[in-house]
């Protein structure tokens, strides 16, 4: 069985405009103490049977190589994994040099995802993000050097004063980097941002038809590249998708380390105290750092796994609840039939959550249908 580990590091250099992900800019004093508490956790679940072999190990953030390479090491090699596991860290390209790609490689690290988001100064500058594109180049050409079979970059669009054109040359820029795999985002208007709060106060905000024109030229640019949509927001190479995205989106099963991480087991759904303070204090006291968590009813567990799998092209299996509608939806350009499944069309992909809003209305108030497809796992 596929089984995940999530490991959260809290801290950047600086905030960007638009972030709103549990992590902080002046607590570097506490990477040490840090990472000494993620690894005494680990240790825990690994006495208490709660850690099986990862065959995925994801390094999120925050900016996982914000920390000194010994230190991200320290915490892998306490992590049980499969021998071929996947393991991704998220790089900012600021933060990266050569010794730091080969101590990750060395160590086991298959796959550096670098937060790229534009490759237009201007709409960098517009985000609040600091690093030069250049240092996106460099960032790539060290991973291959260093022998990583494979890597992400992430990008944004819909930057209010992004033009069409500056887009169009972030994808152009991005594919002569050639990656084998591409995350491309909205941007989403966090309110508790200095986006936020800048269009609170008048600024212009993302334009939603600007948006759907982007993805639609990012869709069209990086298929002809060779790198199919295998969710909403991920294009791949066949052979390179992201093997710890897809446990999540088959509502599988992950452990979160570190604070504010979620972690999911069959059914329930739980997440860490959200402070670094926090976290080490509760497990240096050796206390369990869990801050919150619940059971999902079937029908929720139903409801959430048909959110997730809609999104992927392999789609989703529909109970007779929701056939009518999809059949409606179908006739109207925004799904297709795949055997026994519905996948999301290009046009589906721009309205998916209005889609899968739309099915679980179709399925009503009839529990007991909704309940049929709490069984089935989506993958
Ligand atoms: C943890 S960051 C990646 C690594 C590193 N911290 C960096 O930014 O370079 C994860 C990604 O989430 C995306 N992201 C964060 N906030 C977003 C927002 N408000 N709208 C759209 N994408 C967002 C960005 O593309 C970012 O690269
Ligand atoms: S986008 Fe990345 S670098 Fe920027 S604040 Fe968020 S986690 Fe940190």
């Amino acid at each position: 069985m596929p089984f995940g580990v999530y490991v959260h590091i809290p801290f950047c250099a600086t905030r960007c405009d638009y972030c709103d992900f549990a992590t902080w800019t002046d607590r570097e004093t506490l990477i040490d103490a840090y990472v000494d508490a993620c690894v005494a956790d680990l240790r825990r679940h690994v006495v208490a049977g709660t850690a099986a072999p990862a065959t995925s190990v994801f390094f999120g953030g925050g900016t996982p190589s914000l920390l000194p390479s010994d230190r991200l090491v320290a915490i892998l090699d306490e992590i049980p994994r499969s021998t071929d596991a996947e393991v991704t860290v998220e790089c900012n390209p600021d933060s990266v040099d050569a010794d730091k790609l080969a101590a990750y490689r060395a160590a086991g690290v298959t796959r550096v995802s670098f937060g790229v988001q534009s490759m237009r100064p201007r709409v960098l500058a517009a985000l609040g993000r600091t690093h030069d594109p250049a240092n996106v180049t460099r960032a790539v050409a060290l991973a291959l050097d260093v022998g990583f079979p494979t890597f992400n970059l992430d990008l944004i669009y819909g930057t209010p004063g992004e033009t069409v054109d500056d887009w169009r040359t972030t994808l152009a820029e991005t594919l002569e980097l050639e990656p084998p795999h591409v995350s491309a985002y909205a941007l989403t208007v966090e309110p508790a941002t200095q986006l936020g709060r800048n269009v609170a106060a008048g600024a212009p905000a993302p334009d939603d038809d600007d948006q759907a024109e982007k993805y639609e030229i990012a869709d069209e640019l990086l298929a002809a590249a060779g790198l199919g949509w295998y969710e909403v927001s991920n294009w791949a190479r066949a052979g390179h998708e992201c093997r710890h995205n897809l446990l999540h989106w088959s509502s599988g099963d992950y452990l979160p380390i570190g604070c504010a991480a979620h972690g999911h087991r069959v059914g329930h759904r739980w997440w860490n105290v959200r402070t670094p303070e926090r976290y080490i204090a509760m497990v240096e006291a050796g206390d369990d750092p869990t801050g919150g968590g619940e059971d999902l009813d079937d029908a929720t567990r139903a409801e959430e796994q048909l959110t997730l799998a809609i999104r992927t092209r392999t789609g989703a299996i529909l109970p007779t609840s929701m056939q009518a509608e999809a059949t409606r939806l179908v006739d109207a350009g925004f799904l297709v039939r795949a055997e026994d499944r519905v996948v999301l069309t290009r046009r589906g992909r721009l309205l998916a959550t209005d889609i899968t809003a739309r099915l679980l209305v179709a399925a009503g108030a009839e529990q007991e249908l909704r309940r049929s497809i709490a069984g089935t796992r989506y993958d």
